[in-house]
């Protein structure tokens, strides 16, 4: 996967050449490079932001700069009313008005040829940017990463390619530490809790049935765990279960939590 990624402080982005991310450029899966916007300025100062039109605090991101900066970066060879090139990448902004990005969106883009991150910083970036290039045909998405507000798109964009390139195949060394994961699949369900050895530790022992060898009642007792934590922290993620989709212990367990699970989604009793 090629991914190219525009901002003032493409320095930010040194951190993707380690750990993971670092061995997967080594191996050839991803080739990442960090441009600056700076560079697509014309000015003496290069300047990238002015006040906002209709008054307001903060700078915003002039449309010029980034103009010219995504139609080289997407392959337009005329500015204006051409077609997206066959090819062109995803184009992603990060925005903390725009919908959530998910573990849903991590996988559909882990499939994707090639992306390219667009950083605002200040108070963002001209909303026609992004208006122009999807006029254009391009495929463009705006996500937030969490409801709070960064001082720019640079950390959101680390947490997105990371979501998003660790799903690759072949970037994690044993695949199988991705299926069982909060989050992933249609019934998703935060994980049931991890131990490791030794069994007793500081006078506290691990629950006895993971010792026991009993598969069946292992994969159980997990089930249980996710469903009783999913319920207690994210009664949202529960709500959203298919019914269908739950087996008869499934049922009795949540039933046991307090849920009703005769309708289409599961439904709190107390609500
Ligand atoms: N930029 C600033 N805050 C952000 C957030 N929460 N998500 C995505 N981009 C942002």
């Amino acid at each position: 996967m090629k991914i190219d990624i525009v901002s003032v402080f493409p320095e930010y982005f040194e951190v993707m050449n380690l750990s993971l991310m670092g061995k997967a450029q080594a191996k050839g899966l991803l080739e990442i490079k960090a441009h600056n916007l700076r560079d697509w300025t014309h000015d003496v100062h290069h300047s990238v932001d002015d006040t906002p039109v209709g008054g307001g605090a903060g700078m915003v991101m002039k449309p010029e700069v980034w103009s010219e900066c995504l139609d080289e970066l997407l392959g337009f060879s005329q500015p204006s009313g051409s077609p997206a090139p066959s090819g062109a990448p995803v184009l992603i902004f990060p925005n903390p008005s725009a919908p959530l990005f998910t573990q849903r969106d991590a996988t559909e883009l882990s499939h994707a040829d090639h992306l390219l991150f667009g950083c605002g910083r200040y108070e963002g970036y001209d909303a026609r940017i992004p208006d122009y290039y999807r006029a254009q045909g391009v495929d463009v998405r705006e996500y937030s990463i969490g409801d709070y507000v960064l001082n720019g798109g640079e950390v959101a964009v680390s947490v997105m390619l990371e979501a998003i390139t660790r799903l690759m195949p072949g970037f994690m060394g044993n695949p199988d530490s991705i299926v069982e994961e909060s989050y992933t699949g249609e019934g998703a369900l935060l994980e049931h809790r991890q131990y490791t050895k030794p069994a007793v530790w500081r006078g506290i022992a691990v629950p006895d049935v993971l010792l026991s060898g009993d598969h069946g009642k292992v994969d159980r007792f997990r089930r249980d765990e996710a469903l009783a934590r999913t319920a207690e922290i994210r009664p949202d993620l529960i709500a959203a279960l298919d019914c269908k989709a739950l087996d008869k212990a499934d049922r009795k367990t949540l039933m046991a939590l307090g849920w009703e699970v005769s309708a289409t989604h599961p439904r709190r009793l107390a609500d």
